[in-house]
């Protein structure tokens, strides 16, 4: 079956069966190969694997406040354990609610209250090479008359990534770029200590990455763009591989 259809059929399906949500996330796998979702704290019955080409309706909580991924290149051993070799949270099952992910992975943060929604992607802590974005769809910016932005990071970062932020799998074989501040644990990177609020500042790391990606967030204390809150938006269409 043509992907568009299978969205069409999929589309139908979950909108019957779907709940009285605020909101929807409508998560769309567009890549070539399956991702697996992720969600800390966790977010409620998700179906974590996303086959290629799939739309997956899913009702928001009213309130949440945490980060989403993509898990890449899952497996289940001989001994029925279950792990990634990006986003892998050591929950051993295809159910990876509450425990955080394995750096480095491409984070979609949300703050959901009832129909407010703040969103970013985020680097913080690194890249797993799997293009998002975050398009919310109908809905304005809390107290203005703008439409709510999309945020993405579609390009692709193993290309800025310095050989010493390189995350590898077994096989030696690149799988994404870890952020400055999980790598070397300094307060530059992480802003910690004397480099807390104002003092925190982009660093050559998170500069190329913004370089690429200029509607992430690269470093902790990263305002640009700013963290937007859409009020009222009807689905927040998220994609892999867009
Ligand atoms: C949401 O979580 C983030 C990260 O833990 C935290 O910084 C922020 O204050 C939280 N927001 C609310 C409204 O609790
Ligand atoms: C913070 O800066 C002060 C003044 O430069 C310095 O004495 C101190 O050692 C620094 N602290 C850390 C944890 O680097
Ligand atoms: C959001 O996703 C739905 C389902 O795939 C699609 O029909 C719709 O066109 C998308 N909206 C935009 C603005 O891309």
């Amino acid at each position: 079956m043509a992907p568009k259809a299978l969205f069409n059929l999929l589309l139908i399906f979950l909108v019957i069966t779907g709940g009285s949500s605020v909101q929807y996330f409508y998560y769309l796998n567009q890549c070539p190969y399956t991702v697996w979702l992720a969600a800390s704290p966790g977010i409620g019955d998700l179906m974590p694997e996303r086959p290629p080409y799939t739309l997956y309706i899913f009702p928001t909580p009213d309130q949440w406040n945490g980060s989403i991924w993509a898990r890449t290149k899952c497996s289940t051993d001989a001994s029925l354990h279950f792990s990634c070799e990006t986003g892998d949270c050591g929950s051993g099952t295809i159910d990876c609610q509450s425990p955080p992910p394995k750096y480095p992975v491409t984070l979609l943060n949300f703050d959901i209250d009832q129909s407010v929604v703040s969103y970013e992607v985020s680097l913080n802590h690194g890249y797993n090479d799997v293009p998002v974005r975050i398009e919310p769809i109908g809905g304005t910016l809390e107290g203005r008359s703008d439409k709510c932005p999309t945020v993405d990071c579609i390009q692709d970062l193993s290309n800025v990534c310095p050989s010493t932020l390189v995350a590898k799998n077994k096989d030696g074989w690149a799988v994404g770029c870890f952020s400055p501040c999980d790598a070397f644990k300094d307060p530059q990177f992480c802003c910690t200590g004397n480099f807390s609020g104002q003092a925190c500042q982009p660093n050559e790391y998170s500069k190329r990455f913004k370089e690429l990606c200029g509607l992430a967030h690269t470093y902790p204390a990263d305002k640009t763009p700013e963290i937007y809150r859409c009020k009222d938006a009807a689905t927040y269409n998220i994609t892999f591989c867009p």
